[in-house]
């Protein structure tokens, strides 16, 4: 058994994976500044697991802070999730995306190393590769050309953990690359409700199920794909999660490593096809209308997820049905909130 401190874990992934890791017997702390998130989260993960996750209210690039957790909590490893995530804010507002993302990671590596604690597990996303590429995305591919601020605050960050792996032979490194996840807890206690209108489509999809929002509008239908809507590899926020617990028992077996590791499902899925899997899971009609291409989408990319498979053991257990059916079930259970 170790203990995980999560930064950012009362958000979307860090409450899922804090389930995750208390499932497979770990210790949970995490740290939030609740920027993008509520506590509830958490209470509702202890609640859920019966289990208590001590929670520091605070930010990451606050060193006194950092220094005061790292002392007060015997950490085994850091999962670093704490970042502003939203694509096109990140355009509009590069500064405080490079400072926050930037020099959270910074204040948390240094002191990670002074008080010896030497695993992190990064979440990167697959937004670092190459938009060039090949759809079937390897980790082996050039990354690189990023089409926004945020995705150059992951392809940066990678590389600062790669050159203090470097510098710092002690310090253990996996950097997950997500693909796009999407759906909620079984449970539909956590999940992703994001403020405003969502820029996502499965957010924006759950918020037309329940009525808050009139229609879905379906990203250009002229791609060259087989029904013509972008293909991407959704995969639920559980199963991601879970890769999180796998990857911090590498981490704890394999002294000096570095990896970049894709976590997605290896499926393609279309915009069409999420929508028809919707309607079935939950035997319901969702209101849609094709428009314009969205400025800067790819028409398909997905994960080869070989080296999750290989070097961590995992692999996708959830469906698309049900990432939409407990995507459902969450955003019901929130409106009843509302
Ligand atoms: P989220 O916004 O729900 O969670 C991020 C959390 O970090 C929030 O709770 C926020 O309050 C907190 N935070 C931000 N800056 C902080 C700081 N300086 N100090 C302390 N807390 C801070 O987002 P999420 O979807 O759970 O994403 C988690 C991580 O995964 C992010 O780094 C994101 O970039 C990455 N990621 C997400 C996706 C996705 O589609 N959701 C895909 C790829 C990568
Ligand atoms: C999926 C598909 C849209 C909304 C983003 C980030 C990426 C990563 C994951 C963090 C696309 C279409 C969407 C709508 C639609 N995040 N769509 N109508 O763009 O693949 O990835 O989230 O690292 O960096 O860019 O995900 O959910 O926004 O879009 O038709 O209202 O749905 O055009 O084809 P994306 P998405």
């Amino acid at each position: 058994m170790s203990r995980v401190l999560l930064t950012g874990g009362t958000g979307y992934i860090g409450s899922h994976t804090a389930v995750s890791l208390l499932e497979s017997g770990h210790e949970v702390v995490v740290v939030d500044n609740l920027v993008n998130s509520k506590i509830d989260s958490i209470r509702e993960v202890e609640k859920l697991m019966n289990a208590k996750v001590p929670t520091y209210i605070g930010d990451v690039q606050d060193e006194q802070l950092m220094n005061r957790i790292f002392t007060e909590q015997h950490i085994d490893v850091v999962i670093h999730f704490a970042g502003l995530k939203a694509v096109g804010e990140s355009v509009h507002k590069p500064l405080e995306y490079y400072q926050n993302n930037f020099d959270s990671t910074l204040v948390l590596i240094r002191t990670m190393l002074a008080h010896q604690v030497n695993n992190i597990v990064f979440s990167s996303s697959a937004t670092v590769y190459d938009p060039a590429n090949d759809p079937e995305r390897v980790e082996g591919m050039p990354v690189g050309n990023c089409s926004c601020p945020y995705g150059w605050t992951k392809f940066m960050i990678e590389q600062i953990i790669r050159d203090c792996c470097h510098a710092y032979p002690q310090l253990n490194a996996v950097m997950l690359r997500y693909f796009n996840p999407v759906g909620a807890h079984p449970s539909g206690v956590i999940g992703e409700n994001p403020l405003g209108i969502p820029n996502n489509l499965m957010p924006y999809i759950q918020q037309v199920a329940v009525g808050k929002l009139d229609h879905l509008n379906i990203f250009g239908n002229d791609y060259p794909t087989p029904d013509g809507t972008c293909v991407r590899d959704y995969i639920h926020v559980c199963d991601l999660a879970d890769a999180h617990a796998l990857a911090c028992d590498y981490l704890l077996k394999h002294e000096g490593c570095c990896q970049e590791i894709n976590i997605g499902s290896g499926h393609g899925v279309s915009v069409m096809e999420l929508v028809t899997a919707f309607e079935k899971a939950n035997n319901m009609k969702l209101a849609y209308q094709f428009a314009p291409r969205r400025e800067g989408d790819l028409p398909i990319f997905f994960a080869n997820a070989d080296k999750a498979r290989e070097l961590l053991g995992f692999k996708t257990r959830r469906s698309v049905e049900d990432m939409c059916r407990d995507a459902y079930r969450y955003q019901q259970k929130q409106s009843g909130k509302e």
